[in-house]
């Protein structure tokens, strides 16, 4: 059913104003911006920036699945994606897709960044005091950490080979 007008602008102000002040509706029901993905980052640090998955992985790390990256990216004004930590990226899936996550490298600890694996088969590992990550979805293995790391919606264009990340 159509909204008067009126109304329409109201609504657009209360998303809004629930924006602002770090708050969003989910399936209907107000909740944090903690629980609700990708506002999460996207409220945070409202940027997105795009990795060249060719000269910006000379290594070749992302050639292989279960290994990657972590980079610090920027967006278009040259600001950190992820404030004051770098980006995760991960290759995923099985070699004949272009396939890949991307998370957030801070972990919830004591801040620190997390190490990539750089061999199949190891986890994502923060080397402050050794909490453990999946490199498939960064989700928790080991603690102290108490989360998983926070994922990062991307986008993959195979003709410019070109990884969108979006924060
Ligand atoms: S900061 Fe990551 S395990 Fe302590």
């Amino acid at each position: 059913m159509e909204l008067p007008v009126i109304n329409q602008q109201r609504r657009e102000f209360f998303t809004q104003t629930l924006y602002g002040l770090g708050l969003i509706a989910c399936g209907g029901i107000l909740t944090s911006l903690a629980a609700c993905e990708p506002f999460t980052t996207k409220v945070n640090t409202g940027g997105q920036a795009t990795f060249d998955t060719v000269t910006g992985d000379p290594d070749g790390f992302l050639k292989t699945v279960g290994t990657g990256l972590v980079v610090l990216l920027k967006d278009k004004d040259g600001n950190s994606i992820n404030g004051a930590h770098s980006v995760v990226i991960m290759r995923v899936g099985t070699l004949d897709k272009d396939e890949y996550i991307t998370l957030s490298s801070r972990c919830d600890h004591e801040d620190c960044d997390v190490v990539a694996p750089v061999d199949v088969g190891e986890n994502i590992i923060c080397p402050c005091h050794n909490s453990q990550f999946s490199p498939v979805d960064g989700s928790l293995v080991n603690g102290p950490a108490k989360t998983s790391l926070v994922k990062f919606a991307n986008s993959y264009d195979p003709v410019t080979k070109f990884l969108t990340i979006f924060a």
